[in-house]
């Protein structure tokens, strides 16, 4: 069997030699969204470090851990932190996590994540649903052998973030008042900001807004089966017009806090209605 194929199996094992919870929904927590993980009724929760095959955090004060419980009613499995592309690891190990939710049983994924507003109606602290993203991280996790116990050499992309799940979080937001913008993600490989140039060119090409995250674990969630819905906080604007702002990662995460609260009541309600 083929290494990563086995990487995956010895940790969803080492899962649930001590967990009982058989999750549905993952849950990927971005910058800000922390919150949510207060509501969840943890079973177990792994440090990442304690995790078989689990990437190595390099980065002092950026280690996670995966937690196994229940939330609004459903079983789930968190991601307390993410591993980015910029931190340096193959993307292979960016996705990792995700195999592993798919193998522990988990059929739809919700990713989460701070992004910069490259449309100019965007404001920090609003929050967006992607319908859609553009892999501008010069990589992909599924380059190399296909996992065929995953899914197909040539996986379709073109309802990446399902509708079904898009009309439920409009439907939920316009019930609970949480306004909601929409719109494409571009999935930028960091660890800089984008120039002003490089922000006018991520607008030209269909961009909305713009992160370092999410695109690879989204490819690999499809790849494998996965129903996706995404999130973004919109923490700074990005347009790059001659008002552009310089960009400061203390102000990105305190923004990613405002649109984090919008974010975790409107999650909240979302995964209660999921069926
Ligand atoms: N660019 C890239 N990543 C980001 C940004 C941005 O402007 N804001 C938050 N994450």
């Amino acid at each position: 069997m083929n290494e990563i194929m086995q990487n995956i199996i010895a940790a969803r094992d080492y899962i649930q030699a001590r967990a009982q919870t058989k999750p549905q929904i993952a849950i990927i927590l971005g910058s800000g969204l922390g919150g949510l993980a207060d509501d969840v009724a943890v079973e177990a929760a792994f440090p990442y470090g304690d995790l078989p095959n689990f990437p190595v955090s390099t980065v002092v004060g950026h280690a996670g851990q995966l937690a196994l419980g229940t939330l609004a009613g459903k079983n789930v499995v968190v991601m307390q932190g993410r591993f980015h592309y910029y931190e340096g690891y193959p993307m292979t190990q960016v996705v990792f996590p995700v195999w592993v939710m798919q193998a522990l049983g988990a059929e739809t994924l919700i990713v989460t994540n701070a992004a910069g507003g490259l449309d100019p109606v965007f404001d920090p602290g609003d929050v967006m649903l992607i319908s859609d993203h553009i892999n501008m991280m010069g990589d992909n996790p599924l380059r190399g052998p296909n996992l065929d116990d995953l899914g197909p050499r040539f996986p379709d992309m073109t309802n990446a973030y399902d509708p079904a799940l898009r009309d439920l979080v409009l439907r939920v937001a316009a019930t609970q008042n949480i306004p909601v913008q929409q719109g494409t993600y571009t999935g930028w490989a960091g660890p800089t900001f984008e120039t002003k140039a490089e922000r006018r060119f991520l607008r030209l090409i269909g961009g909305d807004a713009v992160g370092m995250s999410t695109v690879p674990e989204v490819i690999a969630a499809n790849h494998a089966g996965m129903r996706v819905m995404g999130m973004s906080a919109i923490t700074n604007k990005a347009t790059g017009s001659a008002d552009q702002q310089p960009d400061d990662h203390t102000h990105v995460l305190a923004m990613a806090k405002v649109a984090g609260e919008k974010l975790v009541r409107l999650l909240r309600s979302v995964i209660q209605e999921m069926t």
